[in-house]
């Protein structure tokens, strides 16, 4: 299929401005700014069905509505974070397609109001952020940013944001926090962003790869847009391949095609020898999947959508599914996945900065071979005692790997414990 997102890969050099423009670049942009009404706009997104690609699955168009129109300014932040380990999207998408996707931020801008837009990214994206303000400069030059665009009253300015490097600034408060110059942690909530966002202002908070879809919605329509994926996740997907797999990469599909697809299709399946173990759909914050015997072919015939994902026990999260093969057991995989989660927890609350340090000591005690059952009993109650605790997400993302392995994969534990 021709992609939709990752258009470089049907055209060259789709990252200069002069070959966007030749193919349909920032038409899109104008014909909303010229011709549709913000509320047009925001009933097309939520006619689409456009979910979240940031890992949630929220409607975006739903989001853009919460915005009331009594407080102003508005504000457009794009989430460039792209922190999840195993979610590389993103930056293909900027480093390769910008100019869809800074077209899209434009349009989102438009849809609710905002004069300014910001796209944050993690710090070590300084390369990428340094084009992207090139890719801006020219915008600016050919008229696609600043003072009464095309003729009409809307004037719009973007601008990009540095994080200084840490996972928690994905999360939207803790990078609305940041780009006010302030810690990256989170907020408490109520009030959400939409009514008190960036500057204390009603904000829209999306994902890169969100936005890159908005260009393709105004020019094909709802209906267009809906020819793929499925009823309730339409749409097609990037989905962020890696791990014990033939051939690892970003790989741009309809919603609704099923791992076997993804894994022994285009990922071409496990190297020589190597048996398929588990999956993690959903980067390092996964439930683990298990594939047995048993479980494989209905794994395998999953299809990866937003509802499907869930019949197996997972979620599908920013979709960075990482393929586990029978060398790697499951105390290794959540030693590695605490190990994250500890060093990234940001402190505020105490139930992710005590637990993720427990979590670390008692899954390294298990793994070094010198843990007890009681360990893993301990490690699954602290597990237990930090879910749905926490001041935001990162806690609850920190348990689902630990908690389904010990309970999909109890072998692995036994054969680590001493009596
Ligand atoms: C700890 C944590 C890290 C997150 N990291 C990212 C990220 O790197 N990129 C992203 O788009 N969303 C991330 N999110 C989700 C955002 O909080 C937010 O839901 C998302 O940016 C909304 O955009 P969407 O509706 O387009 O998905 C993270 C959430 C949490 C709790």
């Amino acid at each position: 299929m021709t992609h939709l997102l990752f258009r470089h890969r049907d055209i060259p050099e789709i990252n200069k401005l002069q070959v966007y423009q030749k193919n349909g670049g920032f038409a899109n942009f104008k014909k909303a700014v010229t011709s549709l009404q913000p509320k047009q706009i925001v009933d097309e997104v939520k006619a689409s069905g456009l979910r979240g690609r940031g890992g949630a699955g929220f409607p975006t168009g739903v989001k853009w509505s919460f915005l009331p129109d009594t407080i102003w300014p508005h504000y457009v932040v794009c989430n460039a974070d792209e922190s999840e380990p195993g979610t590389f999207k993103d930056r293909e998408i900027m480093e390769s397609n910008p100019f869809q996707f800074l077209e899209g931020v434009a349009i989102a801008c438009y849809a609710v109001g905002a004069n300014e837009g910001y796209v944050y990214l993690r710090g070590e994206f300084f390369e990428v952020a340094k084009f992207l303000d090139q890719c801006i400069a020219e915008m600016e030059k050919a008229g696609y940013l600043g003072d009464r665009l095309f003729g009409t009253e809307y004037s719009l300015r973007l601008k990009t944001h540095l994080g200084a490097g840490a996972y928690i600034c994905g999360e939207e408060t803790a990078l609305l926090e940041s780009i006010e110059g302030k810690r990256g942690q989170p907020r408490l909530r109520p009030p959400f962003p939409a009514v008190v966002g960036l500057y204390g202002k009603p904000t829209v908070i999306n994902n890169v790869e969100t936005l890159t879809n908005l260009p393709y919605i105004i020019e094909h329509g709802a209906a267009g847009y809906r020819q793929f994926g499925t009823e309730k996740s339409p749409g097609v997907k990037i989905f962020s391949l890696s791990g014990n797999v033939n051939k690892p990469g970003n790989y741009e599909l309809p919603l609704g095609a099923t791992f076997r697809e993804l894994i022994f299709g285009l990922g071409g399946g496990l190297p020589e020898g190597r048996k398929l173990r588990a999956i993690m759909p959903a980067g390092a914050s996964s439930s683990i999947i298990r594939v047995d015997n048993a479980s494989f072919e209905r794994v395998m015939d999953t299809p990866m959508d937003y509802e499907n994902v869930q019949n197996v026990g997972s979620l599908l999260g920013s979709a960075s599914v990482i393929v586990i093969d029978d060398s790697h057991p499951m105390d290794w995989v959540i030693n590695k996945t605490i190990h994250f989660f500890k060093h990234e927890s940001c402190g505020k609350c105490t139930p992710c900065r005590d637990g993720n340090y427990w979590m670390q000591h008692l899954t390294e005690r298990i793994h070094e071979g010198h843990a007890t059952e009681k360990d893993v009993v301990l490690l699954k109650s602290v597990a237990g005692q930090m879910l749905g605790k926490c001041l935001c997400a990162l806690g609850d993302f920190s348990t689902m790997a630990v908690t389904t392995a010990i309970e999909r994969f109890p072998e692995d534990f036994e054969k680590k414990v001493k009596a």
